[in-house]
This record gives C-alpha cells, structure tokens and sequence, in this order.
C-alpha cells in the first residue's frame, strides 16, 4: 500500500477499534502527524494514564509502550515493532542494579523513565528529563540517591542541583555521541542561533547549551525565543515539529559525525506506517506484563505523576 492509502487504512482502523495513537517526537513525520496526541515521555505517560479507550497505540519505545500498560493494567497496549528498545534501558539490568542497591543500603532510586519495567519495580521514584530537576529538589538535601540509569542527565542535574546523586554507568548512544567540537563548529559558524540540547547530551555539550530541556520544553523554548536560528542537539525527529510549529524559524541539527547527517534513534526509527497498520489489524504485538509487576512497578510511576500534577507540570 502507497502511504496515503496506509494513513487512511490506520485512520479507519482506530475509529472503527476506538483505539488512541499516542505518539513521541522521535518518531517519523507521518506517524506524528497521525498520533492523536504526541509529547514527551512525561505527557504520554500523563495521556496513557487519562486515557478512556481501550486499546493503546503506542508509536514510540518499549520502555513507553511498557509505561502506559503498567498505568493501565486492563487495557490493551501495543505498539508497532517489539524490537524498539533504548540502549538507555539495555544499560541496566535489574539484577545489576539490585546488587548495586547493597552498596547503598540508606539510598533511594531514583529512575529515569528510559528504563525497563523491572528496573521500574526497584525504584522509589521515577522522573524524565521534563522533571527531574524539579521532583530531585523535592527530596530531603541529606537523603542518598541512586541515580540510574542515565549518566549525563545524573550529572547535569547534580551540577544544577548542587546534589552529589552516585550516577548508574548508562547512556543514550544517540545523545551521548554529539561532540563539543561539532556544537563548537557549528556556534563559529551560526553565531546568531541559540543552541539548545536534551539532558541526555553530555556534559561538555550542556556546559554550552543556552537551553537545556526535554523534547516539549525545548519546543516551547523555540515557540517562545524572539531568535531566528537554533542549533538543536538531540535526535532528529523533533525537527519536524519544530518546522511545524515556526515555519519562519530555521533548525541546524547536530550530526554525530561527517558522514552522518541525522541522529536517528535506530529504535525509534523501527515503527513505520506499514507496521503500525499491521499493529492496528491484528492487535499485536502486545505489551503483557505480569500482575506482582505492575503492582510493584506502577508504585513509583504514580509518584511521579502525583508530585509532576502538584509542581504544575502536566
Ligand atoms: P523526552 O521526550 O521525555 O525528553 O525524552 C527523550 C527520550 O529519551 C526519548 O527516548
Ligand atoms: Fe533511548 Fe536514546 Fe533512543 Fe531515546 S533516543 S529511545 S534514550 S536510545
């Protein structure tokens, strides 16, 4: 099938099923386009726990597809490829952080959302980059935390902070590649645009940034700037938005290297339309999780959530 016909079919499908397309930033043009609400980790997660349909549709990765169906254990949850991951995620094995724990015993876990469900059920909070900073600074100064599993967003949030969380060892391979000279270059030669970057980027990059936020945070940078010109540090699927939303303003991405023009998440970039219309059809693949899980895992998602609707932020 043309796209045109499979943006139709996937259309005709979801109202026929009453199902919800909820879509993040990374993903291609069409799917966003075709998402029934887009946002960041943070407002999906806010939309998967609002939602009335009984059938979700989510265009984005495991971990978020797994987030949605531990705040909605009697709905259906499916997503167009199983195979999207994060390396953020891989990064980290329960096991591991477990054994981890000991080392701490008086330590709480604080997790970013780009983690497994398991990771999730041994964790006392979880936060994204959209409000990290604000739930970390909610927590008593002389209380111990583990931070995982995201090594450059622990270490921007202690240098904002002035905390000293003990960091997990992980990354995300997308962010974590973008260097200081590429962003250097590209401030010589664009001195009239704003760099702005995801907290998933390394220190060096954020120590440069004028802006540093979540994917929706960044866009209502933008939206708000008087600027004409951004260098935008983190995958490239947010441009599209971005043009959207300021067709006036330009986007200069940064590549990871000469022969790459795009930091594409290879696991965002596994949906496609061909595979969402099959999702859509056959309702699968689907997220199962087990009940002891959820029940565990769900603990610290709705902590996150309650504290996230008392500071403002969704
Ligand atoms: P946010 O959209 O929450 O900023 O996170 C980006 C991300 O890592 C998704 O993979
Ligand atoms: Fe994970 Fe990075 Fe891809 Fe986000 S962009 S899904 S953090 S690998």
């Amino acid at each position: 099938m043309e796209s045109k016909e499979l943006i139709e079919e996937i259309i005709r499908l979801k109202n026929e099923k009453k199902a919800i397309i909820l879509g993040h930033y990374y993903q291609i043009p069409e799917i966003q386009d075709i998402s029934d609400y887009i946002g960041d980790s943070l407002a999906l997660a806010n939309y998967a726990q609002k939602t009335d349909c009984e059938l979700i549709v989510f265009c984005g990765v495991h971990f978020m597809a797994e987030t949605a169906k531990i705040l909605n254990p009697s709905k259906k949850v499916i997503l167009p490829d199983l195979e999207a991951g994060c390396s953020l995620a891989d990064s980290c094995l329960a096991e591991k952080l477990a054994e981890f724990k000991k080392k701490y015993p008086d330590a709480m876990v604080v997790s970013y959302i780009n983690c497994t469900a398991e990771v999730k059920a041994l964790s006392d909070l979880i936060c994204t980059s959209g409000n990290a900073e604000k739930l970390i600074r909610e927590i008593p100064e002389n209380q111990q935390i583990i931070f995982a599993p995201d090594k450059n967003l622990g270490a921007y949030l202690n240098r904002v902070t002035g905390r000293n969380m003990i960091l997990w060892d992980g990354v995300c391979e997308v962010h974590d590649i973008l260097t200081v000279e590429k962003v250097l270059n590209l401030k010589i030669q664009n001195k009239d645009a704003l760099l702005i970057a995801h907290p998933e980027c390394n220190g060096a990059v954020l120590e440069l940034a004028d802006f540093v936020g979540s994917t929706n945070a960044m866009l209502k940078f933008v939206k708000n700037s008087s600027c004409k010109k951004f260098i935008v540090a983190t995958e490239t699927g947010i441009i599209h938005q971005m043009e959207k939303e300021n067709p006036d303003k330009e986007f200069i991405v940064v590549a990871p290297d000469e022969s790459c023009a795009c930091n594409d998440c290879r696991y965002m970039k596994l949906n496609t339309l061909e595979k969402l219309y099959n999702c859509l059809l056959h309702e699968k693949p689907e997220i199962i999780l087990s009940k002891e899980l959820i029940d565990k895992a769900v603990i610290p998602i709705e902590r996150m959530l309650e504290m996230s609707r008392k500071a403002g932020l969704i």
